[in-house]
């Protein structure tokens, strides 16, 4: 029975990605508002969610959501909700919160009411009138949005784009759940040629490896939720079997090019691949863009290249677009895909893209441009905004 409310949590821009991973891992009944799905599932969708969502930040319970216009409507109305049958007595239960466009607008008056309602709502079911958080952690969160508040509590813990493979960053990675974001947006598929010729850390390619594999991505760590009383293990026990037994240990797939003018970059890369248990998938190397080559028909580049902030970076990067425009030329039948902050980039790469989407890395605004090349013979591409692409089950089948 899918008697609960949950949250995927996303960047702006990534909700109708994130909608499709949803429905493609069987939660169909959505409601997408900015930055956040709100859908139903079930205890094993918990930990299915943690443990596949590519693009999402964090997965969250939704305990609560009502109107309140004053401090004694929603003292009230926390209150009332059902916290005793998800907090121990000896939860630990910080509350963090935000206020817009609302009447209540002053965060730590609202989290300390929250917390104070929390408390007395559990006094009502216990014989303790004192609770000593010494416990496992439940963080609450409060969101006020035009009144309307909504109470949850996190079970992804650290946030999803913590994978476990990258020790190190390089000079500006992505993250990954936005990397998954671009392949996933992209025309790519496993029968088809990839390339990331501004690779950094690795994190675009090694994410497009993780979708042709089918690994889900949060299958090397842990989630807050995982020793909750209230959710029993034998979900997540069952979540993890599902998730290993789906992965595809030798996909037929190319591999995966990267490449980078920085040996650093390659060599990060290359620690990330194997730590991903990917390396065997990906060709890195150190290259100049100017250096590329490639006599294959079909192929996919979705890459980052560099933008600057100042003045003199920003130059070098737009030198570094007309060297992208020269060096893609031959490449007559490739779809491209380029994420970057650089408003001109259009110009100076010498092409109107047929898409633009607005993305956002961390709080810099950027566009994804996107050239979208001739479709492989004998084939039908999934179109983006409707595709299956980095879903669970074998999103490529079509
Ligand atoms: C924004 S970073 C890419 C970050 C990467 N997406 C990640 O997640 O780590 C841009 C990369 O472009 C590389 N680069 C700069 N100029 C280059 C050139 N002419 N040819 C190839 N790579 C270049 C830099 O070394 C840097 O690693």
């Amino acid at each position: 029975m899918n008697s609960l409310d949950l949250i995927a949590t996303t960047a702006f821009g990534l909700e109708a990605v994130v909608s499709r991973e949803l429905a493609a891992l069987g939660y169909h009944e959505q409601q997408i508002e900015d930055g956040k799905i709100t859908f139903k599932g079930d205890a094993l969708a918990v930990a299915r969610t943690n443990l596949w969502l590519r693009s999402a930040d964090r997965v969250l319970l939704q305990i609560g959501k009502f109107v309140a216009k004053d401090f004694d409507e929603l003292f009230d109305q926390t209150k009332e909700l059902p916290w005793s049958e998800w907090l121990p007595e000896d939860a630990a239960f910080p509350v963090t919160g935000s206020c817009v466009r609302s009447l209540l607008h002053n965060p730590p008056a609202v989290q300390s009411l929250v917390k104070k309602a929390i408390v007395e709502s559990r006094k009502q079911n216990s014989q303790r009138h004192w609770f000593q958080e010494t416990g496992f952690e439940y963080p609450i969160d409060v969101s006020i949005l035009r009144d309307v508040v909504t109470l949850t509590i996190d079970t992804s813990g650290p946030g999803l784009h913590k994978r476990g493979y990258r020790k190190q960053g390089g000079a500006a990675p992505l993250k990954e759940t936005l990397a998954a974001a671009l392949v996933q947006l992209s025309f790519w598929n496993r029968e088809r040629p990839f390339l990331d010729p501004f690779c950094g850390s690795g994190t675009i390619p090694i994410e497009a490896a993780l979708i042709a594999k089918n690994r889900a991505p949060g299958l090397d760590r842990n989630f807050q939720a995982e020793r909750w009383e209230r959710l029993p293990v034998e979900n997540w026990l069952k979540a993890r079997e599902e998730a290993r037994d789906l992965q595809i240990s030798k996909p037929t797939t190319y591999p995966l090019f990267a490449s980078d003018i920085s040996p650093q970059a390659v060599q990060l890369t290359e620690d990330h691949a194997r730590a991903a248990g990917v390396a065997g998938m990906l060709h890195v190397t150190q290259m100049d863009v100017l250096e590329l080559k490639d006599s294959r028909d079909y192929g996919v580049i979705v890459t980052n290249p560099p933008y600057g902030e100042r003045l003199g970076d920003r130059e070098s990067a737009e030198a570094i677009y007309d060297d992208m425009a020269d060096a893609f030329a031959p490449l007559k039948t490739w779809s491209i895909y380029v994420l970057t902050a650089d408003v001109g980039f259009e110009r100076f790469f010498r092409r109107r893209a047929d898409r633009r989407r607005k993305l956002y890395n961390g709080r810099i605004q950027c566009q994804y441009y996107q050239y979208i090349g001739p479709r492989p013979p004998g084939t039908v591409d999934p179109r983006p905004e409707e595709g299956l692409a980095g879903a669970p089950y074998d999103p490529y089948q079509s």
